[in-house]
């Protein structure tokens, strides 16, 4: 177990109640912890209570002489092995998102050097609107750790996400983040996102895939010391922190960008949705239907795409390799027969049924189906969280073959 210093700064919602459960498992880990308030904090959870549990003193003021004669804030900033944002409110993620320091705790994560772990709470209108999650998406880019929010009741009488993750949740988010770098020294080649089959100059074949369940895999294990190469298809994510990233559109692009990284890769995860099918042909310019006979139909010829996995499986050498299955139906049945027919040592069989998983969401359900036929399944859980178990099983594949 990691004994690190926690720094833990409060904000402003009602779920600042559970702070003290989260003081005590921090704790119980080994865990030195210290105190930041917002100025709405104390209003939901007393300072004195905080400071008792954590047996520190409590900042909550930015410029107070008797507050910065004890620890500075930059001193503070600096102490932490990780700083754990909880609650988050909406206001808080956004003063994130936008770099200010416009009071004590926003201060201190524009100063710290340290990761930092948010756990979001807050209506779930307000953890819907597309301004939350757009600064969310920029905080994810930056590397900031998001646990929950979780789905419930929540304390403004809706019902939805935006409850914040149980202190245990918190506390074990905590153990990985502050986890070695444990990958140190191991490339990993990930493919992310989908293809874009182009059919004329304006119009392409591709599906819903986002990017999100790849790079998420990439942006852990860059944080685990990994060399990380990313082959991704069109997407509007930005690129992990030490991450190199090799923009494609078509699979066949992708099937060079893999086999011109592969030498170097002794990992390769293969989360990208992959068209089996282009267009035969590329039309030069755009297809008009005055060009077509009134009422006919237009039918495309489709050739196969080589099946960039199986190939890798069969090329010699000790990496290992993962693949990622999208079913729909027969889920576990549909994974273990692609798993025979690809050859690798993983297949990650996603549940695409569900709308909380899959293509373009941030949260995944999946099931791990491994070659001797043991299934692993995981409750539903943020594609980051997906990402850390699945490197979890990687390194324990790379130790046993070591
Ligand atoms: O990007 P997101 O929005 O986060 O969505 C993530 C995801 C749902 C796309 C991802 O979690 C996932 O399930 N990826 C697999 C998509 C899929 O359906 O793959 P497949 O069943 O077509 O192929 C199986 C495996 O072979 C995959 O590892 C795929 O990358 C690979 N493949 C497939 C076809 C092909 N021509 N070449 C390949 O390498």
């Amino acid at each position: 177990m990691s004994q690190g210093r926690v720094l833990l700064a409060v904000s402003g919602g009602i779920a600042a109640y559970k702070i003290p459960d989260l003081i005590r498992a921090l704790k119980r880990a080994g865990h030195s912890v210290r105190c930041a308030l917002t100025p709405a904090a104390g209003r939901f959870v007393t300072p004195l209570t905080l400071q008792t549990l954590s047996g520190e003193a409590v900042r909550s003021e930015l410029f107070d002489p008797a507050e910065e004669g004890q620890i500075d804030h930059v001193a503070l900033a600096d102490w932490a092995d990780v700083v754990v944002v909880a609650p988050a409110t909406a206001h808080l993620l956004a003063r994130m998102a936008h770099g200010l320091a416009d009071e004590l705790v926003t201060t201190l994560l524009l100063a710290t050097r340290a990761p930092v772990l948010v756990a979001p709470a807050m209506n779930v209108n307000m953890w819907e609107n597309p301004a939350t999650r757009e600064n969310c998406e920029r905080l994810r880019a930056r590397g900031v750790w998001f646990v929950g929010p979780e789905s419930g009741l929540l304390a403004c009488g809706w019902e939805g996400e935006g409850r914040m993750a149980e202190p245990a949740a918190i506390a074990d988010a905590v153990e990985r983040v502050l986890a070695p770098p444990s990958l140190r020294g191991e490339t990993l080649l990930v493919t992310a996102g989908g293809t874009r089959e182009p059919l004329d100059a304006v119009r392409a074949l591709t599906n819903r895939s986002s990017g999100k369940m790849g790079f998420a895999v990439a942006r852990e294990a860059a944080r685990r010391g990994a060399e990380v190469v990313l082959v991704a298809g069109p997407s509007a994510l930005e690129t992990p922190p030490g991450v190199e990233r090799v923009d494609v559109e078509t699979a066949l692009e992708m099937r060079e960008a893999v086999f011109r990284a592969l030498p170097r890769a002794g990992v390769v995860v293969m989360t990208a949705a992959v068209a089996d099918f282009r267009p035969a042909q590329r039309e030069q310019h755009k297809i008009k239907k005055e060009d077509l006979a009134e009422d006919a139909g237009l039918t495309l010829e489709l050739v196969r795409n080589p099946d960039i996995l199986a190939e890798v499986c069969r090329t010699p050498g000790t990496r290992t390799v993962v693949g990622f299955a999208a079913e729909s139906r027969d889920v576990i049945e549909a994974a273990r027969r692609k798993l025979r027919r690809k050859g690798c040592d993983l297949l990650v069989a996603n549940d695409v049924s569900r709308t909380d998983a899959g293509f373009d969401t941030d949260t995944n359900a999946v099931s791990f189906v491994w070659p001797g036929g043991d299934v692993e399944e995981l409750p539903l859980l943020s594609k980051a969280q997906v990402a850390a178990h699945l490197l979890d099983r990687v390194e324990k594949l790379r130790e046993e073959r070591a």
